[in-house]
């Protein structure tokens, strides 16, 4: 039974027995229930740890679209979770905490867009998966930041098109693909943070480390960066680049995996303008914990609902970026 305090605080908030090892009860439970833990490369390093699979969103997406387990646990944030349901309507689709949200898909609500698409009927939206499923409904196709240039290059070059939401994102892809697309006015909390005063100051300090970026940052960011790319390319980079030093503009969960790949080359994260604050960390994956997580497995709550005719709307767009990606391959 959900509990009436469990709803009011979006998790579920039971005492856990101190001498229980969390991780080992966590693969305990996903083998008794058939679960598998999916982690983005931002929550905490312990969760990256316990999970069956770490990656970008798009990475996410696709494994959740190909999983065989019964309950996809999401360790990411809302519209992670609700893209799994999308994709697995038949699964049970876990949040650890409901409450975590993203500032991205806040700045691009559904009634917004729909009445944006009224006033200019002749453009296609292209969304950015950091929506929620409400947004993605009335979307034509979605990007992640993985694939997000080859979905655009697959539209004729005179398709009149709407972005939405990141406005950085998108003036990225204008500038890369020469296009002009229309952009809606959203952005990260997290990446607009990035200064450019620190970077060229780390740069000054670290004369041969090389910057890597994701393109959630603000042009001025990403005009320093050696590197723009998903989290997962700027992984990939960092890996097989011949430099042993970066500058990582993104949020510094990244950097446990970034480590365990190169243990032998050094990450420095770049501090937010305001010193002394957490700004370069999601505040909203980072509800992700263990305890929350070990009790979402236990009682099967929270979970993610979607209204069925909404659900088979935003599927359409998701399952045209995931064969485009295909194609890349
Ligand atoms: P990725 O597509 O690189 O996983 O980015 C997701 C995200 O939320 C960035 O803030
Ligand atoms: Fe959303 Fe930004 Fe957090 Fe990514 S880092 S989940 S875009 S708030």
């Amino acid at each position: 039974m959900i509990k009436k305090e469990w709803r009011e605080k979006g998790f579920v908030d039971e005492p856990i027995p101190q001498e229980i090892d969390l991780k080992l009860e966590i693969r305990r439970l996903c083998k008794e229930k058939n679960a598998v833990i999916m982690g983005h490369y931002y929550t905490r390093a312990e969760i990256q740890d316990v999970a069956d699979f770490v990656g970008d969103s798009l990475a996410l997406a696709q494994q959740a679209a190909k999983t065989r387990a019964d309950i996809i646990v999401m360790c990411g944030v809302h519209f992670m979770a609700e893209t799994n349901k999308i994709l697995c309507p038949d699964k049970l689709v876990l949040l650890p905490d409901l409450n975590a949200g993203c500032s991205l898909a806040d700045s691009c609500p559904a009634e917004e867009l729909a009445k944006y698409k009224k006033e200019h009927p002749d453009y296609k939206v292209v969304a950015y998966v950091n929506t929620s499923a409400a947004v993605k409904a009335l979307t034509d196709v979605v990007v992640t930041s993985s694939n997000a240039r080859a979905v655009v290059d697959s539209f004729p070059k005179d398709e009149k098109i709407i972005f939405a939401p990141d406005k950085n994102l998108g003036n990225y892809l204008n500038a890369v693909t020469g296009r002009s697309m229309m952009l809606w006015n959203g952005g990260c909390h997290v990446h607009e943070e990035f200064s450019v005063e620190k970077i060229v100051e780390l740069k000054r300090e670290n004369p041969d480390a090389k910057v890597l970026a994701h393109p959630e940052c603000k042009s001025g960011v990403l005009a320093l960066a050696d590197f723009v790319g998903s989290t997962a390319a700027i992984l990939e980079f960092a890996q097989n680049d011949d430099c042993n030093l970066f500058i990582v503009a993104t949020e510094s969960g990244i950097l446990h995996e970034m480590q365990k790949r190169c243990p032998n080359k050094r990450f420095i994260p770049v501090p937010p303008l305001s010193g002394g604050c957490a700004c370069n960390e999601c505040a909203y994956m980072r509800l992700n914990t263990l305890e929350k997580l070990y009790n979402c497995l236990k009682y099967e709550w929270p979970f993610v609902e979607l209204d069925e005719r909404m659900r088979e709307c935003a599927k359409r767009p998701i399952e045209r970026m995931l064969e485009i990606s295909e194609r890349m391959k």
